[in-house]
């Protein structure tokens, strides 16, 4: 056999639950059939297909159902069907028969995606596994011609870099819509404040500092009988592989935030972290800090942590020559001040309908033609930023923005991905030890 390639990591898989429950489908919420043909013939009815099938994904599922009227949801996949099952249930609990999946349409194991997938009638997938095979989905779904809705981080290396740019040109050429999960991009108190900044409010932009620091994030025990990969996979926050650490995972929110005030990506990352209280197989770290330097030589800072019985800060203060913007994160508003601290503008926040107009304008925009929202580079971009300022701090060594996407050969994703089976030897990143590459 040759050598398996990143993207035919998938080729063994099993299933981690067995068959199971059937539910039926709750009787008629909408009528598709009548909705579909007043549109004459025009696509108005959008099939989903929800891969990943845990907090977010169900989520995202529900936000879609609750934001569009025209959508339902026709397949699932998830690593453990079981999971995916009792997830279609709860939501045909709440929505009745828009979510039109039978069991023959629910998969499980790490091809199941891929079923998703070939099924001709899903127009559009929402992609919420462990952010490690994003690009690797978004890769298969644009090569499918499916619209994307793509949970962040889109990458958590150089190659998904690479591999979500060429996604983002094939999805532009063919006409296909990809979203991101980045939802503060469509949030008013973000979107009003960061209006106002290029308007001038606070004069002219000097630097920012941005935040997320919280109390910690779960661990998951190993369960009895799991093979290395099924419990990485299961465990899939503290694998660097997998989520990228807590800069990739979470925290990009922020970065995404920071590559949005200053219009685009650093040249430079000097960063700096602490680990001391993981559990021993944990590959994260519990701090980072980075400041991002870009090419007129402001600095942006960044501040991550998972510190229990600590302050949790969440904000992203931008500084100008007149005022200062202060956009917080969540539900929790953004206010500006001049540099006396008098107020001159602020907003509430809610993260809820934001997490819902991202829907609703994926959908619009595939409903009404012409050019479908692509923007994948974008969140790309911002991925990649957090990778650049992880590796700069695992490293100890300052990251380039032209390192990173020209000459770095980063790729975490193991070439064969199989369940049960192995997965990479877990290892903490050591600054002077561990080098960029
Ligand atoms: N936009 C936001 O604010 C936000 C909030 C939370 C999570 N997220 C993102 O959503 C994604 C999922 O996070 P979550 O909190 O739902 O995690 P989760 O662990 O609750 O769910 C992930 C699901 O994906 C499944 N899965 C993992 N790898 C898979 C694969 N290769 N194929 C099929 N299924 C697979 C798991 O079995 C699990 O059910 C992450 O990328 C996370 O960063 C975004």
């Amino acid at each position: 056999m040759s050598e398996p390639t990143r993207r035919d990591f998938l080729a063994t898989s099993a299933a981690l639950g067995a068959a199971g429950i059937v539910a039926p489908l709750a009787a008629g919420a909408l009528d598709f059939a009548s909705l579909q043909s007043a549109t004459n013939g025009a696509k108005k009815i959008i099939n989903i297909g929800l891969i990943g099938c845990g907090g977010r994904g169900s989520g995202a599922a529900n936000d879609t159902l609750t934001a569009n009227k025209n959508v339902r949801i026709v397949a699932f996949a998830d690593i453990d069907v079981e999971k995916a099952k009792g997830i279609r249930d709860a939501l045909a609990a709440e929505h009745g028969d828009r979510i039109a999946a039978s069991d023959e349409r629910i998969f499980g194991g790490i091809d199941g995606y891929q079923k998703v997938l070939d099924l001709k009638d899903v127009d559009l997938v929402i992609l919420a596994t462990a952010p490690g095979f994003r690009p690797v989905h978004i890769t298969a779904a644009v090569a499918a011609k499916k619209h994307v809705f793509a949970e962040k981080p889109v990458c958590l290396d150089t190659a998904g870099y690479h591999a979500c740019c060429a996604a983002h040109d094939a999805a532009k050429a063919q006409g296909t819509a990809i979203v991101t999960g980045t939802q503060y991009r469509r949030q008013p108190s973000f979107m009003d404040a960061i209006k106002r900044i290029r308007e001038g409010m606070i004069g002219e932009v000097v630097g920012m500092t941005a935040r997320y620091c919280s109390n910690g994030i779960w661990y998951r025990d190993r369960k009895p009988g799991m093979s290395d990969m099924e419990y990485q996979i299961y465990n899939w926050m503290h694998f660097i592989w997998l989520s990228g650490d807590q800069i990739c995972e979470q925290a990009v929110h922020n970065i995404d935030v920071v590559h949005w005030v200053m219009g685009g990506p650093p040249v430079r990352a000097f960063a700096s972290g602490s680990r001391w209280s993981r559990p021993a197989d944990s590959e994260m770290w519990d701090s980072m800090s980075v400041d991002y330097e870009f090419a007129n030589g402001k600095i942006c800072s960044f501040t991550g942590r998972h510190w229990q019985n600590c302050e949790n800060q969440f904000d992203n203060v931008v500084y100008g020559s007149k005022g200062i913007a202060t956009l917080r994160a969540f539900s929790d508003g953004s206010r500006i001040t001049d540099l006396a601290g008098n107020e001159l503008w602020s907003c509430k926040g809610d993260i809820g309908a934001a997490y819902r107009q991202e829907h609703a304008e994926l959908v619009e925009s595939i409903v009404t033609g012409g050019s479908p929202i692509v923007e994948l580079r974008q969140t790309a971009e911002s991925s990649l930023m957090a990778v650049m300022g992880r590796e700069a701090a695992y490293a100890g060594q300052s990251a380039t923005w032209e390192f990173m996407t020209t000459k770095s050969k980063l790729d975490l994703m193991p070439k064969l991905v199989t369940l049960p089976g192995d997965a990479p030897a877990p290892f903490v990143r050591k600054p002077g030890e561990y080098r960029l590459q």
